[in-house]
């Protein structure tokens, strides 16, 4: 069984869209420092490749939620499986975000995030499908407009798989 997927954004335009969104993000920030928040697993790749292309002072902590019912809806119904390391009261905070898809999980999260009393709390996702969404969420920097279709690779996964795929693709289920 094999899936066959087809590329939406090349490696070398994922990477110069990011370089774009770091020198953005540092332009808006000047003279603060930024703390990025980065949710796992999906967000991982795009939220170290955007820290390399931030100049400003940087720090980085990770969160993990996930939204009960079946796997592919998510029903907004947010669980916190891994928390924040540090505090962030004080702290310019950007959530740093593979895709908003129907808005459930990131509704839940800049909401939690906002009430434990940091200066800002921003929004930054590589993708981003309008067309899904159910709950309002206000994206600051947003990579690419994508339509209605499930896409894999720079971490984002379809059943754990093609992650490390270092483009951006969308994946039509093969037969099992
Ligand atoms: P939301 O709560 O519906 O906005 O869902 C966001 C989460 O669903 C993302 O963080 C992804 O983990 C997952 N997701 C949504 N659309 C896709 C997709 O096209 N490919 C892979 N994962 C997706
Ligand atoms: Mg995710």
């Amino acid at each position: 069984m094999s899936d066959k997927i087809s590329v939406l954004y090349t490696e070398d335009e994922v990477n110069a869209r990011i370089r774009e969104l770091g020198e953005q993000i540092s332009r808006d920030y000047a003279g603060k420092s930024i703390h990025l928040i980065g949710i796992l697993k999906g967000a991982t790749f795009f939220t170290c490749e955007l820290a390399k292309r931030i100049t400003i002072p940087v720090t980085m902590d990770f969160m993990s939620v996930s939204s009960y019912g079946d796997s592919t809806e998510s029903s907004g119904v947010v669980k916190i499986n891994k928390d924040l390391d540090d505090p962030i009261e004080g702290r310019e905070v950007l959530v740093v975000e593979d895709i908003v898809d129907t808005g459930n999980t990131l509704s839940y999260l800049l909401d939690n995030l906002q009430k434990r009393g940091s200066s800002s709390v921003k929004l930054c996702a590589l993708l981003d499908k309008p067309e899904r969404r159910i709950k309002d969420v206000k994206v600051d920097y947003t990579g690419f407009v994508i339509p209605d279709a499930f896409v894999v690779g720079y971490g984002l996964d379809y059943a754990q798989k093609y992650r490390n795929l270092p483009y951006v693709g969308i994946v039509e289920p093969g037969m099992e």
